[in-house]
């Protein structure tokens, strides 16, 4: 039987593609028992964005979130999404902090972890695979899909292939822009399952509105798990919807076995935080619609709207067309990097940055330069001659692992967070977000003491006179 299993995004990508990732624990704990015996795959819980919403947003510490979940899903297994080499922040880290992130995040609940680089550097995944293996966690590898004139289904069937090779335990289809075509999806899994022996999870965005049809053409070229998010936070830039997948394949040899009676349940629980989202303007109906800028710009939804804000402050919304023009030179100047944090970011300020200056690259952020000197690593292509002139001049481009120029930090960040640390993944915390890490700390520090001063009945005070 190719049974298809699904594994529920609305705890992680839903929420983050929909509402700035801005859903807090208390709106998840009531349901999670239920989740917890639907039947699916596995629940994505923790990583991308969410730490560092947090953090930043919620005055919430991610440990925490995360003790509580596992709490309260004990059959399911939880997944989490880690940029390789980059953790949950924005730059590389070091070896050590790599390793520690991962046996901490393995030993607070978390079972799956999703690993991804965003220029598909398998260099830059190597670390965080060999240490969730050793420490017990299922590796899964990850193709970050992008559509350019080099990228192939050849090209992916060969990462595919280099990603078993590491010792990955299964295989991601990343398509974070909801780029995938379900004819396309259909040859490309098909070569894929013929090529690999590890299972193959796909996961779409619906923003072009292709998503659930993607998803049906992958079942039937045998892939193994596809991502949904349940219907209120489905849809739009977000996952295609799990009931109607769900339903779809019901009776058919890719029955998911999941429980439609609780789904409804899980459902019913997400429609009024839904609704709560849009009364308070959070959840932009824009981002609900189908959008086929995605296809034509090939650009993830995110990055449009980080297009629409940067333009917006610089009062330049009349350049907005020409800046979508700009993102593929820009690309094709760098080697066609896939657009996926921090890649997306980077290509997208230097395409408002290359059309508001009137010159390109007059103005280019540390990022960019980062980027050309080969820090993130090798793009799928080199990077055009002419670019790294313009922007290193008689500076070299590296070529090892970017990693191997950075030294062990751990210790350092470990003296660094020594005055505020109560549990010893602070340092963690502290080693991707300096800054917004140190206010948290604060904050929870501060909330102690509001709790204890509560506790200080006055009556039995002493008043010294
Ligand atoms: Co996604």
């Amino acid at each position: 039987m190719a049974k298809v299993k699904i594994t529920e995004t609305v705890l992680r990508d839903g929420h983050q593609s929909l509402i700035a990732t801005r859903m807090t624990t208390e709106e998840m704990l009531p349901i999670l028992e239920t989740m917890d015996n639907v039947g699916y795959n596995a629940l994505e819980v923790w990583g991308g964005a969410t730490f560092d919403a947090c953090l930043r947003f919620l005055n919430e510490d991610p440990w925490e979130r995360l003790r509580t979940i596992r709490k309260h899903i004990k059959n399911t297994n939880l997944q989490m999404l880690l940029r390789g080499q980059n953790l949950l922040g924005y730059k590389h880290y070091a070896d050590d902090v790599v390793e520690e992130f991962v046996n901490k995040a393995i030993g607070n609940g978390i079972d799956n972890i999703r690993i991804f680089d965003a220029l598909n550097d398998t260099r830059n995944l190597q670390k965080a695979i060999e240490s969730t293996k050793k420490f017990g966690g299922h590796a899964q590898g990850t193709i970050s899909y992008t559509i350019s004139p080099v990228h192939t289904n050849e090209t992916f069937i060969k990462l595919g292939k280099e990603i078993e090779q590491m010792g990955a335990d299964s295989l991601c289809i990343k398509d974070m822009a909801g780029l995938l075509s379900p004819y396309n999806t259909y040859d490309l899994v098909k070569a894929l399952k013929k090529e690999i022996k590890i299972p193959i999870e796909l996961h779409t965005h619906a923003t072009s509105g292709l998503g659930s049809m993607t998803y049906l053409k992958a079942a039937e070229a045998g892939v193994d798990i596809i991502d949904t998010a349940i219907s209120p936070f489905a849809e739009g830039t977000s996952q295609p919807p799990t009931e109607p997948m769900v339903a779809a394949f019901k009776n058919t040899e890719y029955d998911t076995g999941l429980d439609m009676e609780l789904l409804n349940k899980v459902s019913e629980h997400f429609k009024p935080i839904r609704e709560k989202y849009i009364k308070n303007g959070l959840l932009d109906p824009k981002l609900m619609g189908v959008d086929i800028n995605t296809l034509i710009y090939q650009v993830p939804g995110g990055m449009l709207s980080n297009l629409v804000s940067q333009l917006k402050q610089s009062n330049a919304m009349d350049k907005f067309e020409e800046v979508l023009k700009e993102v593929p030179r820009v690309r094709e100047d760098l080697g066609y990097p896939p657009l996926v944090t921090p890649s997306s970011q980077i290509v997208g300020t230097q395409a408002v940055l290359n059309v508001i200056t009137g010159e390109r690259y007059k103005m280019i952020p540390n990022e960019l330069k980062q980027v050309v000197k080969g820090m993130y690593g090798k793009t799928t292509l080199p990077i055009k001659e002419e670019i790294i002139k313009k922007i290193l001049g008689d500076e070299e481009v590296i070529t090892c692992r970017p990693a191997d120029l950075i030294e062990p930090e751990l210790e350092k960040v470990k003296k660094e967070t020594a005055e505020y640390m109560e549990q010893e993944e602070d340092v963690l915390t502290k080693a991707m977000f300096p800054q917004p890490a140190v206010e948290f700390f604060k904050y929870r520090n501060a909330q102690r003491y509001k709790i204890d001063a509560t506790l200080l009945n006055e009556e039995d005070m002493v008043y010294p006179v």
